[in-house]
């Protein structure tokens, strides 16, 4: 059975709309999990334009919830993740006027920055994963530097499935890339841009553990609730 971690930024996008508590991510937390969601994700963004740090707080200290809290390689929010202790860090790029994590990490340019977050976060037996694109030469360096797991980007491959493009070489792409990170001993999760389709898709490659999905489950649960949205993702990643 593959992995549904839910990532519920945009309940923080909600609240914030409205500069008052409601809806809570922490009772999102809670409700995700007791309706089928493996774990929970949260990005703490540096601009902290959905998730806040009492947010990330209060989340990470729920009892018997497993939360993968992403972060950039900014050194205040390192300090502050390692401060807060998710069971799980995934390190993305972060571009102040972004609207999402626009492509993988850069690990050419990053790696001995990289290299030494991951370092702290092993001393404190934090499962570190990194965001990265569909290449072999990244999966390597992922390798190189002790990641323990790499979390493909798969928004290109679901913007090809979403127009109807041709969309197999991007999937041979994520597959080879899998199943090189299943070779070293790397665990391979998938995120961005994920719809029941794309979801579909990806879970024929067997060596992709978990899926990290959020926008699509939000805007989705306006019309089809949430519980029933987080228990069809299940049912696909069966
Ligand atoms: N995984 C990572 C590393 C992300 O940065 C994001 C977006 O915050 C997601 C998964 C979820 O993407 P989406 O909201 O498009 O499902």
């Amino acid at each position: 059975m593959k992995r549904l971690g839910v990532n519920i930024d945009h309940i923080a996008t909600l609240r914030n709309a409205r500069g008052e508590n409601h809806p809570d991510p922490v009772y999102a937390a809670k409700f995700a999990k007791k309706v089928g969601a493996d774990s929970i994700t949260i990005h703490l963004r540096e601009d902290r334009r959905h998730i806040n740090d009492a947010d990330a707080k209060r989340i990470c200290s729920i009892k018997g919830l497993l939360v993968n809290l992403e972060i950039s390689t900014n050194l205040d929010i390192v300090k502050n993740a390692m401060k807060i202790k998710p069971n799980f860090i995934c390190i993305v790029p972060e571009k102040r006027k972004e609207i999402t994590t626009e492509g993988g990490l850069d690990l050419i340019k990053n790696r001995t920055t990289i290299q030494n977050i991951i370092k702290k976060f092993k001393q404190l037996n934090i499962r570190t994963s990194l965001f990265v694109n569909p290449s072999l030469k990244d999966i390597r360096i992922s390798k190189a530097i002790s990641a323990d797991c790499v979390e493909i980007h798969t928004g290109k491959l679901s913007n090809l499935v979403k127009k109807r493009k041709n969309f197999s070489n991007e999937l041979k792409r994520i597959k080879k890339c899998s199943y090189l990170a299943n070779d070293l001993g790397i665990e391979v999760h998938a995120g961005h841009g994920l719809d029941y389709k794309t979801t579909k898709i990806l879970t024929s490659i067997k060596e992709i553990e978990e899926f990290n999905i959020g926008h699509f489950i939000i805007g989705e649960s306006i019309f089809m609730g949430f519980k029933n949205v987080v228990k069809k993702f299940k049912t696909i990643l069966k």
